[in-house]
């Protein structure tokens, strides 16, 4: 057994013990009591999937919003549970009007994935999409709030801001970001994909438009469990990306957007089953509320950043108040020559194969580099970020 790789709560995981696992960010790590929980909902389903899915999983799926509801304070009713952040923006994007003209920003730090739906529906409705420029490194967060506001013109119709950015790690400064653009009348969809479990939400707070956020990623929720926040008064331009049943059931004293987002074809809905236990028995099993997980994790990934760089003579690339429980260091500016977005570093495969230590590196296009990223989680400690620093300065 890795050594390096264990403290007193990374035996609840599963993860191969010959392995640093520095990598929750990427799809998250669930402990085996909620694994061990989702069995047990996949064998309530088919102990009688007629009586599961038409008495049971109503109730359990209220529950499961009334859970989620409570810890990033909102009405459980404004909740659609879904499988993934990328279905989350998609939806909003592809319910949304579109028209020849209108603007929708972006900066060059989002996830590839929603840019790309974001591409795809401006290529369908003539919209453009403005990429605003964010400088990695970078010395304070006002240069985040000032270059997305010179992006906007009198033709922004949405703003895509994240949370946390994905290949540079930055905690962006969306509250502000959310006042100062919904006060201009444009919506903000915000991509919460690290959120839930890893930063405070407060979403009726935040007073975004559109929020959606993966459970699976620091919630510790299984695979396929995630959620989309649409504000009350725009519920009703809102559709899910499968049209089922809720379209012509009557209302009744419910919504249509309840009805269309609750149920959308049969499917494994175990994983969201699944979310009052975790956010009940996690703090039991490591002995510290949501609020200490998520400080615990930002400590520590602070630490782990600053032992990186520091072994590496880098200096921080933002400051400390300015990362979660994920941080990103450029380890160079240009790309190694051939590695092209999406393919993994031969740095990668080196820390993996030959050092055991799971640590994405990539290019990313713009700001252009080649970046690692850190996480933090509780099953992680110190001496393993000391272990990766002294093999990357070995390596580089
Ligand atoms: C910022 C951001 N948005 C969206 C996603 C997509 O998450 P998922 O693959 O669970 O849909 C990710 C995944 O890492 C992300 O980091």
């Amino acid at each position: 057994m890795n050594q390096i790789g264990v403290n007193e709560l990374s035996k609840y995981w599963g993860l191969d013990e010959e392995t640093i696992f520095l990598n929750h960010g990427s799809y998250g790590a669930t402990p085996r009591i909620v694994l061990e929980e989702q069995t047990r909902w996949q064998l309530l389903l088919e102990r009688d999937p007629v009586k599961f899915f038409e008495e049971i999983a109503p109730d359990a799926l209220i529950n499961s919003r009334k859970a989620i509801a409570n810890l990033v304070n909102c009405d459980y009713n404004d909740l659609a549970l879904i499988e993934n952040a990328t279905s989350g923006v998609n939806t909003i994007l592809r319910s949304l009007n579109f028209e020849k003209g209108d603007e929708i920003i972006v900066p060059n730090h989002a996830y590839q994935a929603c840019r790309n739906a974001i591409d795809y529906i401006a290529e369908k409705s003539g919209a453009v999409v403005v990429t605003c420029e964010i400088p990695f490194p970078i010395s304070k967060k006002q240069i985040i709030i000032d270059n997305i506001m010179e992006c906007v013109t009198e033709k922004t119709k949405l703003a895509m801001i994240d949370t946390v950015t994905s290949p540079t790690g930055l905690l962006m400064p969306f509250k502000e970001l959310v006042d100062l653009l919904e006060s201009k009348g444009i919506n903000v969809l915000l991509d919460a994909a690290h959120g839930i479990g890893m930063i405070p939400l407060d979403l009726e707070n935040i007073g975004a438009s559109f929020t959606t956020s993966n459970c699976h990623k620091w919630l510790f929720a299984p695979k396929g469990a995630a959620f989309l926040h649409v504000r009350k008064d725009l519920q009703h331009l809102i559709r899910p990306l499968v049209i089922s049943h809720g379209m012509t059931i009557p209302l009744g004293d419910s919504t249509r957007f309840r009805h269309e987002f609750d149920w959308t074809g049969t499917r494994d809905i175990s994983a969201l089953c699944t979310l009052p236990f975790i956010i009940e028995e996690i703090t039991k099993l490591v002995n510290m509320n949501w609020d200490e997980i998520m400080i615990h994790n930002n400590k520590l990934a602070v630490e782990g950043r600053k032992i990186i760089c520091e072994k590496l003579g880098i200096p921080l690339p933002c400051p400390d108040d300015m990362i979660s429980s994920i941080a990103t260091i450029k380890i160079s500016s240009n790309a190694i020559k051939n590695v092209k977005l999406h393919e993994p570093d031969p740095l990668h495969l080196e820390l993996l194969e030959k050092y055991n230590i799971q640590v994405p590196v990539w290019y990313w296009p713009n700001p252009e580099g080649r970046y690692i990223r850190i996480s933090a989680q509780v099953y992680n400690n110190e001496k393993e970020y000391r272990y990766l620093a002294k093999i990357l300065k070995k390596c580089l």
